[in-house]
């Protein structure tokens, strides 16, 4: 006979209130003690904060905070932002270690709850998709000549029409930011869209202002990473919302526009080949195959849209830091205008095939890249599997922080570090060398995609600059600082400079 057993007698179903208070005290618990629980991860540099752990160590500063860490705690070392573990990996040998030896399960990317498609085109894809979405990306830059001369050839009109603007300065004083920073989005718009714009064009300008307000104002480690929710608050609290709204203002004012423009032209005659066009020609051979493939209109747009971020905002950065020390070094300056003209006899601007020939300008970009470190913790690595190093546990689910200005400005590879020195990329024979060391670009799978395009563009945006115009401090001696802005990039604090065409131009 079924009846009810003594057992479900005396238990009754415990009121939701209670279930729900138990969970809340699980959590608190959970989030106050996480730090203490983890075993054998790398050492804390200082006593976490209860809930908040490390941040208020490095609410400002951050850079400086985690040179200083390293020093006390060493090459590698934990962090905790709330409840999410950071850990922090700095110095050649170890960053080489995690980016290379461990980089099956350290090359992933943290999930972007707060980033709406997140995980979408390549930045922050992970597995078979980011695999699939590089390489034909890669493969599509390369065949618009990325790293050739076909490309630099397409570029040197985007150039004229910079070192024109600059000329018609006069040799006046002026923060060319704003204007450097078009000029290299216009070579990112020439490949992707297959045009650039006007310098006057007020929706372009107004474009590329906006998204640099909003760069600036992101940090790698933000709150919003660790405490997804913060994007719920109403306004824009803790900037929670502000790489969102950067990202969905690219996409919408720039990729959605152009996807649109080019699908109307295809197979008109005056459609520009472009990387849209190249994407969307891939996608389609590979579905007429009946082919698996995770290429689609959606991740095309992120990608246009994560291409401009990365390829825009570095190297206008590393083209103003570039400024920055020919104004510090006018000798330096000297040195490379003399290298310049020997080359090219002052009758044509130098082109990639020039590059062999000019050591001595190649070693001072290099120079500019390691002294400057614009990136100087990369973009965040996630953990995927627990991964050991120098035997601690990087648990999996932790973000990895690669600190290349740890290997950039490293005193133990570098002699004075912080002083400005071309010669340490020269031989004996004044050829190029480039020592392991050399890491603006990352390393291992996730080394930067656009690295031979910003090559290019840092070496014509350099030496055009160089022969066409003496720089120039605004007053004899007032040479700008070293000072920089923290943020996901970090960019010379805002200066003015002088711009003097020099007699014999070409
Ligand atoms: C001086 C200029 C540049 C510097 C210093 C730079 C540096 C970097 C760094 C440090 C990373 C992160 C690597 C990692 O996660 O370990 C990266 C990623 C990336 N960069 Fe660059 N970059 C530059 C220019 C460019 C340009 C011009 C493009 C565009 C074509 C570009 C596209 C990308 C992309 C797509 C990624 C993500 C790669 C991935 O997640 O697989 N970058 N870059």
């Amino acid at each position: 006979m079924l009846g009810s057993s003594p057992t479900s007698e005396l238990w009754s179903a415990p009121p939701l209130s209670y279930v729900v208070v138990i969970l809340c005290v699980f959590l608190v618990i959970k989030v106050l003690l996480q730090p203490y629980i983890q075993t054998n991860i790398p050492p804390f540099p200082a006593r976490p904060y209860p809930i908040l752990g490390h941040l208020p160590y490095i609410v400002k500063d951050q850079r400086i905070k985690l040179n200083e860490f390293r020093k006390t705690t060493g090459d590698i070392y934990s962090l905790y932002f709330g409840s999410q573990l950071f850990v922090v990996v700095s110095g050649l040998r170890l960053v080489k270690e995690a980016l290379v030896k461990h980089g099956a399960t350290l090359s992933d990317r943290a999930p972007m709850p707060h980033l709406e498609g997140g995980d979408m085109g390549i930045v922050f894809a992970n597995g078979p998709l980011w695999k699939e979405q590089r390489e034909v990306s890669l493969a599509i830059l390369k065949s618009f000549g990325m790293g050739k001369s076909s490309l630099a050839l397409k570029m040197r009109e985007e150039l004229d029409a910079y070192l024109d603007t600059l000329a018609a300065l006069k040799g006046k004083p002026e923060d060319v930011h704003t204007l450097t920073s078009t000029s290299v989005a216009n070579v990112i718009c020439s490949i992707i869209v297959g045009k650039r714009f006007e310098y006057t064009d007020p929706l372009f300008v107004d474009f590329v202002k906006d998204f640099f307000r909003q760069v600036a104002e992101t940090e790698n480690i933000s709150p919003v990473v660790i405490w997804p929710w913060l994007r719920f608050i109403p306004g824009n609290f803790m900037r929670a919302k502000t790489l969102d709204r950067c990202i969905k203002m690219i996409l919408s004012k720039f990729c959605d526009r152009f996807i649109e423009l080019t699908e109307k032209q295809r197979g008109t005659e005056d459609a520009p080949e472009t990387f849209i066009t190249s994407y969307l020609e891939e996608m389609e051979k590979l579905s007429a195959k009946g082919k698996d493939t995770t290429l689609s209109k959606g991740h095309l747009r992120r990608i246009l849209q994560q291409l401009f971020l990365a390829g825009t905002e570095t190297t206008t950065i590393t083209l103003l830091w570039f400024m920055v020390f020919m104004l510090r070094h006018p000798d330096i300056q000297q040195k490379v205008y003399d290298e310049i003209t020997s080359v090219t006899n002052s009758d044509r601007y130098p082109d990639m095939q020039d590059r062999t020939r000019l050591p001595y300008t190649t070693a001072v970009i290099m120079e500019t890249q390691r002294r400057s470190s614009v990136s100087p913790t990369s973009v965040p690595h996630y953990c995927r599997a627990d991964t050991s190093i120098e035997g601690y546990t990087i648990p999996a689910g932790a973000i990895v922080l690669t600190s290349l200005d740890s290997v950039l400005l490293d005193g133990d590879i570098w002699e004075e570090p912080l002083s400005f020195k071309p010669e340490r990329f020269l031989d004996q024979a004044g050829n190029v060398v480039k020592p392991e060391a050399f890491v603006p670009f990352s390393m291992g799978k996730r080394i930067c995609m656009g690295e031979a395009l910003a090559n290019m563009e840092l070496f014509l945006y350099s030496t055009s600059l160089v022969q066409r115009f003496k720089l120039q401090p605004c007053e004899p001696g007032q040479v700008p600082s070293l000072d920089y802005r923290e943020g996901l990039t970090c960019p010379p604090k805002p200066f003015k400079i002088r711009f003097v065409e020099r007699e014999s131009t070409v």
